[in-house]
């Protein structure tokens, strides 16, 4: 019997299977605001047989955005993009998340295939301007990106604000479960590492206020999301920098956080400074699942894996170790988008195309028994 498709309950919410299409930015929309792209991208995981989909990083304010094509949900144009799409994944049978985000100082920059770093003058041109960014302190991520402006704690108040609305918004448009991102050197992250942190106030400083920014979000995000409905987080669990944010720092951060209602940790890592000298580990199959077991077994909570999980025994292995909850995969979602259906198939939890969508299941059964159909005489061998 496969764990990978046994149900998970979360709050009121059950989720078909133990798979997750882990958040992808599509840097595709304009003005904050989904289309078609989104709808079929996202909807194939859906009928692929995965049991949750998240939802790229959205920002909650438009400077908040990484860039000109992220996704938003600070209007209501934002948000009736988002309906039909999330009911179109509810409808084949997936569970739906978004991830809420701020990109603080990472904000303002190219798409990745632009160049993945600030705005020059070919973006310029395009209309495409760099807007003014923030974050805790006045620290730019890499040479030659801008200066964030330090925010005061009445704009972080306000950002806070941003994010009950934006959640309030994301209940109207249906989803199930919501996602904080506070991974990947973004806002949130920015304040719990003392990398990015060096701030003297209550927000700055010691560990314990250093959580502050994250703990305040997430309690006023819960607060206003659903009681029956799941609250994510994703957590950088690793600076992998020296004198960075570490693993203890997560362990104890995830029990205030359980406390206050998170009911998962995401756990990736890195991306809060630039490339270069780190402890990371080598992005080999699962290089990140030691850190979900370690926050796993120590907080007492549930995870979720993710990076370069691709195979099925793999991610079974990871769930029947104790390792995960949940296995979220991003590329290889991209590169196989029914990678559910064919993992089921793998572990025989689904020998004869009983999970596929009916209108595929039927054919793709007869075409396993060398037939075209079943009545006599249209029998095609
Ligand atoms: C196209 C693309 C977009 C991504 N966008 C996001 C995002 O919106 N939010 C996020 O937390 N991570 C994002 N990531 C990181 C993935 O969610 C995932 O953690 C990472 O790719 C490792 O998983 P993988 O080895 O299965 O790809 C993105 C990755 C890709 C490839």
């Amino acid at each position: 019997m496969s764990i990978l498709f046994e149900p998970l309950y979360i709050r009121n919410l059950k989720l078909r299977n133990r798979t997750v299409v882990s958040p992808m930015c599509q840097y595709t929309a304009v003005d904050g605001v989904m289309n078609n792209w989104h709808h079929c991208h996202l909807t194939a995981f859906g009928r692929g047989g995965f049991g949750l989909v998240i939802f790229e990083a959205t920002a909650v304010e438009s400077i908040g955005r990484i860039t000109h094509g992220c996704t938003g949900l600070w209007n209501d144009e934002q948000l009736n993009s988002m309906i039909p799409i999330v009911k179109s994944v509810k409808d084949s049978g997936a569970a739906t998340c978004l991830q809420l985000a701020h990109a603080g100082r990472k904000a303002s920059c190219q798409r990745p295939w632009e160049g993945d770093a600030a705005l020059t003058e070919a973006e310029f041109s395009k209309g495409e301007l760099a807007w003014d960014i923030v974050g805790p302190s006045p620290i730019p991520f890499e040479e030659g990106w801008l200066i964030p402006h330090e925010l005061t704690v009445s704009e972080i108040k306000e950002i806070i604000d941003s994010w009950v609305l934006a959640a309030k918004r994301a209940e109207l448009a249906g989803f199930d479960a919501l996602e904080i991102h506070s991974a990947h050197g973004y806002l949130s992250h920015s304040f719990l590492s003392p990398i990015s942190n060096k701030r003297t106030d209550i927000y700055g400083g010691s560990r314990e206020n250093r959580m502050r920014f994250t703990l305040d979000l997430a309690e006023a995000v819960r607060a206003v999301w659903p009681e029956g409905k799941p609250l994510f987080i994703r957590l950088s669990t690793v600076d992998g920098k020296e004198g960075g944010w570490d693993i203890d720092d997560s362990i104890a951060l995830t029990r205030i956080l359980s406390d206050i209602g998170v009911d998962v940790i995401d756990c990736s890592s890195g991306a809060i400074a630039a490339a270069g000298k780190n402890t990371l580990p080598t992005p080999t199959p699962g290089y990140q699942v030691s850190f979900s077991s370690e926050i796993r077994n120590k907080a007492q909570i549930l995870t979720q894996a993710v990076g370069l999980i691709t195979d099925p025994s793999q991610a079974e292995t990871i769930l029947r170790s104790g390792q995960a909850d949940l296995v979220a995969l991003a590329r290889e979602a991209l590169y196989n988008p029914f990678w559910p259906l064919h993992a089921a198939q793998a572990l025989n939890a689904d020998i004869d195309f009983q999970i596929w969508p009916h209108q595929y299941g039927h054919w793709l059964e007869l075409r396993s028994q060398g037939v075209f159909a079943k009545r006599p005489g249209e029998i095609e061998e």
